[in-house]
């Protein structure tokens, strides 16, 4: 079948391998497009994309534009800062107005968890998660398993170890829920204060406190930034404490494999959850992450569109 199951993406949690499969073969595919001297195909020519950011963002925003124009959709980009939000106009009216200009997708990040689900519950637009709270990030945890994937093979049987504040990390869910789903061995590991408190989640991974341990059979490592602007309480010590504890230095490396591969999904916080000559270092892949994110958007949005447009890549 080379259609998606699902009509929205709002997480990876309940997500099909088969729809997983899809979208990273076609982001391959996307991947190899964005490599040829004319990076463009018409694939949603006469489509219109919202990026509706109630968030700051620098990747995510970025990357997803860039999707959009290389498939030749016409996009616009709604920012709440300069928008009538600030005028007290709810979300649903906002998405109304705009919905009414003819728009086809709408892309959305917002602080509250399930405002995705809400949007498309109450409008005629595909919707798709740019990250929601601190629920999930389905996009960024498909461009981490496409980076994976492209530098170890395949993430069958692959241990992923995801270190840092997992409590307040919706790039964390969304990984631990798609790669499990993709065959992958996920443990998490963080100080206690960090921990999820979603149990359920918890009966899907290893948590491991000592940092060391976690990362000696990874073959792939995650570090998550520290999402101060989420801690309503005193959380952590100091950020000296956390990167002598848990940050990925040059010493804590000596415990992993040789060919361990270092992730982030960015922004990083430099000589807290990486030293900086880890995050430039052989090890590191982050700015592979990036690249592969313009081609899983483009593969997101493509597939997702398949029902409404008759144009093929
Ligand atoms: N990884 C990520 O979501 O980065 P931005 O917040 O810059 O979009």
């Amino acid at each position: 079948m080379s259609a998606l199951e699902i009509k929205h993406l709002f997480g990876l949690r309940g997500v099909s391998k088969h729809d997983i499969r899809l979208i990273l073969d076609h982001a391959k595919q996307f991947r190899e497009i964005l490599e040829r001297p004319v990076k463009k195909v018409p694939s949603l020519r006469g489509m219109t994309v919202v990026n509706l950011f109630f968030e700051n963002s620098t990747r995510t925003r970025t990357s997803f534009e860039l999707a959009e124009k290389r498939l030749s959709a016409d996009t616009v980009n709604f920012t709440s800062s300069n928008s009538s939000v600030k005028k007290g106009e709810t979300l649903v009216d906002t998405l109304r107005n705009i919905e009414a200009m003819k728009i086809d997708i709408v892309v959305v990040r917002h602080k509250g968890t399930g405002v995705p689900k809400f949007l498309a519950d109450n409008s005629n637009a595909i919707i798709v998660n740019a990250g929601d709270g601190a629920h999930e990030h389905p996009t960024q945890a498909l461009l981490d398993m496409l980076t994976v994937e492209e530098k170890l093979g395949t993430l069958e049987g692959k241990n992923i170890t995801i270190i840092g504040d997992i409590r307040h990390s919706r790039v964390a869910r969304s990984n631990l829920w798609g790669m499990s789903t993709m065959g992958a061995h996920v443990t998490l590991c963080g100080p206690s204060t960090l921990v999820p408190r979603n149990t359920d989640l918890m009966n899907h991974v290893t948590w491991e406190p000592d940092v060391k341990k976690a990362v000696e059979n990874a073959d792939a490592i995650i570090a998550l930034r520290l999402q101060k602007e989420r801690m309503d309480d005193a959380l952590l010590p100091s950020m000296r404490e956390y990167r002598n504890t848990f940050g990925i230095t040059e010493e804590l490396l000596e415990c992993a494999k040789d060919k361990v591969i270092i992730m982030h999904p960015g922004p990083i916080n430099r000589g807290v959850e990486l030293d900086s000559d880890i995050a430039d270092g052989e090890h590191s892949v982050i700015l592979d992450q990036v690249t592969n994110g313009v081609a899983v958007r483009m593969a997101v949005l493509f597939l997702l569109a398949g029902g409404r447009n008759n144009e093929n890549a």
